[in-house]
């Protein structure tokens, strides 16, 4: 009886031993998958490229912040850090303007196409802003070649 008991004890031992080492190995995998997610900053930076001599205006907010409005000479950035939110629903919304009337609308960050998981991820969000529309800063090429249109659908 007393053997029973013992056979049974290790059995129980070794079956939770088993379960923390396959718990262990499944934390291990998810930080390789999501490299400290928590603790991960992304950076916005948008860079006036329309040429001619225009100062662009720009006014970027989420719907938690107001970034204000902000007035670029040529060929001047503006940035701004942020930390994506844990659902990948991150979205930052920009007006701008420049001279003669042009108005127009760009999510200059969009969890969807920008997260670190996501189709083209980026942490660092690198911008140029042309009459044309928007181009980020493409690591691989290292060129300013992952172009949209205004309305948000992509060049290439
Ligand atoms: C995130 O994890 C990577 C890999 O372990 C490490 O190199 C990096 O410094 C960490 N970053 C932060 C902000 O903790
Ligand atoms: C802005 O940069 C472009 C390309 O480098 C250059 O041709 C132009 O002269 C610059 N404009 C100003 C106002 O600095």
């Amino acid at each position: 009886m007393a053997n029973i008991q013992r056979t049974q004890v290790l059995v129980v031992m070794i079956i939770s031993l088993l379960i923390q080492i396959s718990l262990l190995q499944a934390e291990t995998i998810a930080s390789d998958v999501h490299p400290n997610i928590s603790t991960l900053k992304s950076i916005v930076r948008i860079t006036n490229r329309l040429g001619d001599g225009s100062i662009l205006n720009l006014h970027c907010k989420s719907p938690d912040d107001n970034l204000g409005l902000k007035i670029l000479a040529p060929n001047k950035s503006w940035s701004f850090t942020f930390r994506p939110n844990i659902w990948g629903t991150t979205v930052f919304y920009c007006h701008f303007t420049w001279p003669r009337g042009h108005s127009t609308h760009f999510y200059i960050y969009d969890d969807i196409r920008d997260g670190v998981h996501r189709g083209i991820p980026c942490i660092y969000c690198f911008w140029d802003i042309s009459k044309d529309g928007p181009c980020r800063f493409n690591e691989v090429t290292d060129a300013f070649d992952i172009c949209y249109y205004w309305n948000g659908d992509p060049k290439q």
